[in-house]
């Protein structure tokens, strides 16, 4: 027998209330309500956390840099979509103040406000010390670390304005900086790439320093080998996999994925307590293997 004041597809059984659309509130996403900006996120690690966290709930805004064809991030937002969320497409060279500022401006204006920044955008510019260029050298630091301070420094100053919205979030704001294992392992051939990614490590924890006053929460995500175009020389061959493999305790090549699961535990309140950490999403990679038998 059905109690009146029970709806559509509650019942008791053995004296117990069975609910499934009070399950189905109770189990809210993640990111419900939030809204997010990915940098570089028409490819690669940063498309994969822009769908999850478009899948966690949260409307994600795609920025790319020269996705002439806009292939990529239009997949992503479809999928963003197909998800049951929201978002929309950005171009935008984070390495250029003014138009980061104008980034911001115009996600203020269609969203109101911002709450969690993933600031991915990287790349490689691969050269022996003897032949780097001072090109080669800026173009490396002004997109991994420039335009990782440019986006963090929008997103912090939106975050201590705003403070805490009740019901969103515990923090104000989050910050998830793409560093990567190479944040501690020094890496010959690419200096520049190493330079800037040990500067993440100490920007990183910087802010989190200065920030955690405003509840605002600033952490790393440090991948080791992930397969994406950026690194496709050391795994597109068996041969190329296997020595990468040598590197690789966990005994497989990461995929995009295994990042994206970590951003959104790193965005959502499952990780309330978590500033100012790297947390290395790398099958062992920093474990130094090369000591496994040796030394
Ligand atoms: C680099 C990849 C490399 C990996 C492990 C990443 O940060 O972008 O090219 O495979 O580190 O060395």
């Amino acid at each position: 027998m059905k109690a009146p004041w029970l709806h559509h597809g509650a019942f008791f059984f053995a004296g117990i209330l069975f609910d499934p659309l009070e399950e189905n509130l109770a189990m809210g996403k993640l990111l419900d309500g939030q809204i997010a900006l990915v940098t570089g996120s028409s490819s690669g690690i940063g498309a994969a956390i822009a769908i999850a966290l478009g899948e966690a709930g949260a409307k994600v805004v795609v920025n790319h840099h020269s996705d002439k064809s806009l292939n990529g991030a239009e997949e992503v937002l479809e999928k963003i979509k197909a998800a049951g969320s929201d978002g929309f497409i950005r171009q935008c060279d984070i390495s250029k103040e003014e138009e980061v500022r104008a980034m911001f401006a115009e996600i203020f204006s269609r969203y109101g406000t911002v709450d969690i920044v993933v600031a991915n955008a990287g790349i490689q510019q691969d050269a022996s010390l003897l032949d780097m260029t001072l090109e080669q050298w800026n173009k490396v630091i002004s997109t991994n670390l420039t335009g990782q301070f440019l986006c963090a420094r929008e997103a912090a100053r939106e975050f201590k304005r705003r403070g805490v919205v009740e019901g969103r979030s515990r923090a104000a704001g989050k910050i998830i900086c793409m560093s990567s294992v190479h944040e501690v392992i020094p890496w010959s051939g690419h200096v520049n790439y190493a330079a800037s990614k040990g500067g993440v490590k100490l920007l990183m924890q910087s802010m989190a320093q200065e920030l955690a006053p405003y509840k605002i929460r600033v952490n790393s995500l440090a991948p080791g080998a992930i397969k994406t175009r950026i690194n496709e020389d050391a795994w597109d061959t068996p041969e190329d996999e296997k020595k990468l493999l040598e590197l690789i305790p966990y005994g497989r090549v990461g995929v995009p994925e295994d990042v994206a699961k970590a951003a959104v535990w790193l965005a959502s309140d499952e990780s309330d307590y978590v500033t100012g950490t790297t947390l290395f999403v790398d099958g062992g990679m920093t474990l130094y293997p090369g000591f496994a038998d040796n030394g």
